[in-house]
């Protein structure tokens, strides 16, 4: 979604600005624009489409101390040039980078009389400043204390030309310091990479401004306080990539390896240990909560839980559980919130309201300087390395394998060690290339459409690979438990109607086999993958009898279908259109 980068200290050439930005690319956007002091006077340049069309209107050398850009993937106003970010305000005193929503816009454009030209909530922001006549930091305050809502915000003033503004609430907002006394303000430590590895995570109600060689921060008390630096360790985004054309397949392929590393470090630094072996008796229920693939690790959580260890577990949707107030939530609930990013506005939201009905709250994600992570009583990294494509992928398979150890930690008399048993699966991901899937499938050749179906555990699986294959392909990806298919959706098979059906289960296989013949019956063409020896045209066996890790192999297989399709179809399956890698909107 919308992502910020910005810089203020000694003259920086604009287009070194503007560049850098295109670390936010995988977020996901549809223009961007960038703001800069020229002689005391703000100037600005936007684009619609790509960071590159903004690059190619920067016709000459710009210097400028004080700089702001933005990425802005549209939620209020359409995409177009007059709603791209920064907004600058009619008399040109005040330009604006804002991530989130500004919940309460109309009301202050009423109240304020702004004469607003863009359909952006943002907009409201340089107008109130300018009105407000804004230039030090506490006028800049009480401008800012107006807003309802979500906001990263970083703001340049004409009257103050060598400073950059900033507040937050609910959306992430860094700051970074190098040695020549500059500074950085950015949505994401990834812009930081090659600048300074010293940074800041700003807290909700903080505001301030930067410039060269001083930092001045309030809280929400407007008391001034030394924040504490920290150390970047993010990888940079572009030395990242590698021989692979796209970072979905980059990502997929470096599963085996991922998990082999997963395994290490949970085992030799005892990761789970944070847990007493009674942890789970405390609890009368375990929710799982999280959205998209996030959401679907969540399922995979409850069925491991409730089938290894007896316990009620269920998972629900981080916006479901919002829209239902926590229902039935208490001391007595563990709430275990699972996040790529640990930036979800949806899962933040859930995990405030477990916190307000005082659950206890763990938190699995792959960004440890999240703000997931920093409101968690207890959290597990999900190590999978910076994942860029949309469509998440190896951060799942990180997910699936962190749950089945976090089930394993918990069962007593364990003959089999699981790390041994994680670290065994990452080899045999190996078997299940790209070349392997494209040959034995002629399924997804001229695909237009297809069902995913399987029983308990599998049907978990069958709905993740249903949203990977929706979002990269575009296609009508739909999923079902099997034993519902004659209850309605048989009616959607016709001739050739593509169905994969998922049995990793021995207990329950003979379920979707029976529903996927029914299935074929009626025209069906069914591709199995299944840790059943069958003897059927398109199958794909899977050497694993344990369900859980099974699922874990069936989804590199899923992934890697869902991948081939996008190359079929010439869909760029790191940026689907209409989604952003990290949805920091509720
Ligand atoms: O960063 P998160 O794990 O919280 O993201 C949650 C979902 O937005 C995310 O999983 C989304 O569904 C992906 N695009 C799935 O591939």
């Amino acid at each position: 979604m919308c992502g910020i980068t910005s810089f203020v200290g000694r003259k920086k050439n604009l287009n070194e600005v503007v560049h850098n930005l295109k670390k936010l690319e995988y977020r996901g956007y549809d223009s961007a624009g960038v703001a800069w002091i020229e002689n005391g006077a703000i100037k600005t340049i936007k684009s619609i489409g790509e960071i590159k069309n903004l690059e190619t209107k920067i016709t000459q050398k710009i210097m400028s101390n004080c700089i702001i850009s933005h990425t802005r993937w549209a939620t209020h106003g359409k995409i177009s040039e007059i709603n791209t970010h920064p907004h600058v305000s009619k008399n040109g005193t005040w330009a604006v980078v804002h991530n989130g929503i500004i919940e309460n816009h109309k009301a202050l454009k009423a109240q304020f009389e702004l004469n607003v030209l863009s359909e952006t909530d943002t907009a409201v922001i340089s107008e109130l400043l300018e009105k407000q006549k804004a230039s030090s930091i506490f006028d800049f305050k009480d401008a800012v204390s107006l807003l309802n809502g979500s906001y990263a915000l970083v703001c340049i003033c004409e009257q103050n030309p060598d400073r950059l503004f900033f507040a937050k609430n609910k959306s992430p907002l860094y700051v970074a310091t190098n040695e020549f006394g500059e500074f950085m303000i950015a949505s994401d430590p990834v812009c930081f990479v090659g600048f300074s590895n010293k940074f800041i995570s700003l807290n909700d109600g903080d505001y301030g401004f930067v410039e060269l060689n001083n930092i001045e921060v309030f809280n929400f008390n407007n008391k001034m306080y030394n924040p504490i630096w920290k150390i970047n360790d993010v990888l940079d985004i572009e030395s990242n990539i590698t021989s692979e054309k796209f970072f979905m397949q980059k990502e997929i392929n470096e599963e085996e390896k991922i998990l082999k590393n997963l395994v290490k470090s949970y085992k030799n630094k005892k990761i789970l240990e944070i847990f007493d072996k009674d942890f789970l008796c405390n609890f009368k229920e375990i929710m799982f909560i999280g959205c998209g693939t996030a959401f679907h690790a969540g399922l995979y959580g409850a069925e491991i839980l409730q089938s290894k260890l007896n316990v009620h577990a269920h998972a629900e949707m981080a916006s479901e559980f919002i829209a239902k107030g926590g229902r039935f939530v208490s001391n007595e609930t563990l709430c275990f919130f699972i996040s790529q990013s640990g930036e979800t506005a949806d899962t933040l939201q859930a995990l405030k309201l477990a916190k307000e009905k005082q659950a206890v709250v763990i938190g699995l994600t792959n960004i440890m300087h999240s703000t997931l992570a920093q409101k968690c009583d207890y959290v597990l990294p999900t190590l999978a390395g910076p994942e860029i494509a949309v469509a998440s992928t190896k951060a799942f398979v990180c997910q699936m394998a962190i749950l089945f150890l976090f089930a394993a930690y918990f069962q007593s008399n364990l003959k089999i060690d699981p790390f041994e048993q994680v670290l065994e699966i990452s080899q045999k991901l190996r078997k299940y290339d790209l070349n392997y899937v494209e040959n034995i499938s002629n399924l997804i050749k001229n695909i237009k459409k297809c069902m995913f179906i399987g029983t308990e555990i599998n049907s978990v699986i069958a709905k993740e690979s249903a949203l990977k294959l929706k979002e990269v392909s575009y296609i009508n990806a739909v999923s079902y438990p099997s034993g519902e298919l004659k209850h309605g959706y048989l009616a959607l098979i016709d001739e050739g109607f593509p169905v994969i059906a998922i049995a990793l289960n021995h207990q329950t296989n003979y379920r979707t086999i029976n529903s996927a013949i029914e299935a074929e019956t009626r025209g069906a063409n069914i591709l199995f993958i299944t840790n059943e020896k069958m003897d059927f045209e398109n199958s794909i066996y899977i050497d694993e009898n344990d369900e859980f890790l099974a699922s874990i192999i069936c989804s590199k297989i899923t992934q890697t279908i869902a991948f081939c399709v996008s190359q079929k179809l010439g869909i760029n399956p790191d940026k689907p259109k209409n989604l952003a890698k990290s949805v920091t909107v509720e």
